[in-house]
């Protein structure tokens, strides 16, 4: 069947010039409008963590999709890191930087057990902020994160640079 490179570069949408002029965008949403294309993708995304994890997350929006499927297929919870103002009870929360704008992420300080370990999932790997800001608010919170996986790593940004001196290599389907 079809590999998960093969079918990223089969559907994966680029766009100059969005949001902003410069920005060359990646748009992973064909991929997972594609039934199969999104099994294989979900399926290489989790495979180099088996058995190393107790939970998924996903950083809000993107990779919620991203982290339910590998959840589910994995047999274990899920975790949404949420953009601020969203959670109901008392949150870690961490201010990061984006390549357009800044954000701030959420997550519920007792949701999880000390010691917990955390699959770190999301779409796009581009400076590393969203994911290094959900990668202290689990270090916060006394969880550990033991991967991080993401779809696409963007190329020429330092988001690999960025994670790996937080502490954890990310693994990329796709560069
Ligand atoms: C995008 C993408 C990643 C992040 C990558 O999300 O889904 O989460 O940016 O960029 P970085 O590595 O430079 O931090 P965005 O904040 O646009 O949110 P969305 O998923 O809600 O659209
Ligand atoms: N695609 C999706 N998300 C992103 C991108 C991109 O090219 N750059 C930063 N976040």
């Amino acid at each position: 069947h079809e590999s998960a490179l093969a079918v990223l570069d089969r559907l994966c949408a680029v766009i100059p010039d969005y949001p902003e002029e410069g920005i060359v965008f990646r748009d992973l949403t064909p991929v997972f409008a594609d039934g199969a294309g999104f099994r294989t993708v979900v399926e290489a995304l989790i495979e180099p963590f088996r058995g190393g994890f107790d939970v998924v997350a996903g950083v809000e929006a993107r990779g919620f999709l991203l982290a339910a499927a590998a959840a589910y297929a994995s047999g274990t919870g899920v975790v949404a890191v949420r953009k601020a103002g969203k959670l109901p009870r008392e949150t870690f929360s961490q201010d990061y930087a984006l390549e357009y704008g800044s954000a701030t992420l959420e997550i519920h300080k007792n949701d999880l057990a000390p010691g917990t370990r955390v699959l770190l999932l999301d779409d796009v790997l581009a400076t590393g902020g969203t994911l290094a800001a959900a990668h202290a608010l689990f270090e916060r919170a006394g969880t550990q994160v033991t991967g991080i996986g993401v779809v696409l790593e963007l190329d020429g940004l330092p988001g690999r640079e960025r994670l790996s001196a937080a502490g954890v290599d990310p693994e990329s389907v796709h560069v």
